[in-house]
């Protein structure tokens, strides 16, 4: 994907508020600090479009990118995160909820898992419900610079398994610091922005 053009939409958090162009949409989900806003940043090249942090939480809205005036990134609230009180993560809940099952120009939700750690419990009800949605054909493993090659497929097996990913979907190693799994990544979202292309 060639990127001529990326900016930063703005962060909402109400369905009214998203932006009404009908473009396709690709959103980005999983718990926080996972790299969900790094994974951005590296698939659009460019160091601090996203917002990111080594405290956790950083991302608390619905945070949208432009590109190439042509589609959309969608950065979501990460999930899992342990100082937030009940009333806050209900209001996660509802606003994704809204998100998920109302955005129309929605084509693809990919899950992003820490290569290092088998998926929590949180990651696990996420899947399934963007697997629900008719979403999830990509898993994105964060953090691959972290371990060895042998381990990395290691771990993207035991991913693989316990999130009950079916044989279709893919899952694939990811490094924003080695910028590895760039293109595959890219390659793999393409596909569903062409078929949204009617
Ligand atoms: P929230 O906004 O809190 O939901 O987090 P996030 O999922 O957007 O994570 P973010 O991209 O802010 O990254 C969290 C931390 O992990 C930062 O310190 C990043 O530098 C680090 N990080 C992200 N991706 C990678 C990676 O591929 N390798 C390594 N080594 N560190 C990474
Ligand atoms: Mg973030």
């Amino acid at each position: 994907m060639k990127i001529k053009e990326a900016s930063f939409v703005g962060s909402f958090v109400k369905p009214e508020q998203f932006p009404d162009e009908m473009m396709p949409e690709i959103a980005l989900a999983g718990r926080s600090n996972v790299g969900k806003s790094s994974l951005i940043n590296t698939l659009l090249g460019r160091k601090k479009l996203a917002k990111t942090s080594g405290a956790p939480g950083k991302t608390r809205t619905i945070n949208f990118y432009r590109i190439n005036q042509n589609f959309f990134f969608v950065d979501l609230p990460g999930y899992g995160y342990a100082k937030v009180s009940k009333k806050e993560r209900d209001s996660w809940g509802k606003m994704i909820e809204n998100y998920l099952a109302k955005r129309e120009t929605l084509r693809e939700v990919v899950l992003l898992v820490d290569i290092r750690h088998d998926p929590s419990e949180d990651d696990r009800i996420m899947y399934e419900w963007i697997r629900h949605q008719g979403f999830g054909h990509l898993v994105v493993a964060t953090k691959a610079d972290k371990l060895s090659r042998s381990r990395q497929m290691q771990q993207m097996r035991r991913i693989k398994t316990k999130l009950a990913m079916p044989d279709s979907a893919v899952i694939l190693p990811f490094s924003a610091l080695k910028k590895t799994g760039t293109e595959e990544v890219w390659k793999l979202l393409e596909t569903h922005l062409e078929t949204s292309e009617t």
